[in-house]
């Protein structure tokens, strides 16, 4: 019985993890956020990378990637992130961590270091798996592909009450600033930008609640039968 091989692309904070993790516990297969990975090596970049005027050491972090163990446990039901056996999931959505991710995302050591990690994940079983080029490089022959955007306002809101969950600081005018300049940088950078896959069905939902963009989503994959 083969499971479904689904990619999740789009812009930061169109709900692309929460809503994928409610698609894999409803289809019982694996969720990767992999934006977290690249969070991940951004913490650990900034705990253990950085050079005299407290910038991050980009050939520092190069040389260290091969001692960097990524693991996902599962805790309470939450896949929460461990990077050398230190459990970072709150720290990898602080600002700090935000504002460097894209520098950290766009470079070609780090991207080919996560490739094979995300590859081996799909490898033998249906998993749903969500980024930025997740349909175009890490999956491109996935069952199903989705792109996911929703208006900057709507997204703002949606990051600020997250962070506000999380116990985090967050300003809202921050937090804007932070998206759009992300969403620039992942989009322009040369090797795996963001951008919508030809095949990908691509939804906005700035007017859709979460339960409503799961349903659009679940919707396409009635093709699933093909699956079970
Ligand atoms: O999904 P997120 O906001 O947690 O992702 C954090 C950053 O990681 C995002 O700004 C770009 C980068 N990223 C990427 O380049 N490729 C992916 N497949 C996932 C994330």
């Amino acid at each position: 019985m083969k499971k479904p091989v689904i990619a999740i692309d789009g812009y930061s904070s169109t709900g692309k993890s929460s809503i994928s993790k409610i698609i894999a516990e409803k289809l019982g297969i694996v969720h990767l956020d992999t934006g977290a990975l690249y969070r991940g090596i951004t913490w650990f970049a900034l705990q253990n990378c950085l050079d005299k005027e407290g910038e991050i050491d980009l050939n520092k972090l190069f040389n260290s990637l091969q001692s960097i163990k990524l693991e996902f446990k599962r805790e309470n039901d939450e896949l929460v992130l461990y990077v050398n056996e230190i459990n970072v999931s709150k720290e990898i959505r602080t600002a700090e961590v935000s504002d460097h991710v894209s520098l950290i995302a766009k470079q070609k050591e780090v991207r080919d270091f996560l490739l094979e990690t995300q590859r081996s994940i799909a490898r033998n079983e249906g998993v749903i798996m969500d980024g930025r080029d997740i349909g175009t490089v890490v999956l491109p022959t996935a069952d199903f592909k989705f792109f996911l955007t929703a208006s900057i306002k709507e997204r703002t809101k949606r990051r600020y009450e997250e962070l506000l969950s999380l116990g985090l600081p967050a300003d809202r005018n921050q937090v804007k600033e932070n998206l759009i300049e992300r969403d620039r940088i992942d989009s322009e950078r040369e090797i795996s930008p963001l951008k919508k896959a030809v095949d990908a069905i691509e939804i906005d939902n700035s007017n859709l609640t979460k339960s409503q963009t799961i349903e659009a989503i679940l919707y396409h994959l009635k093709k699933i039968n093909d699956f079970y």
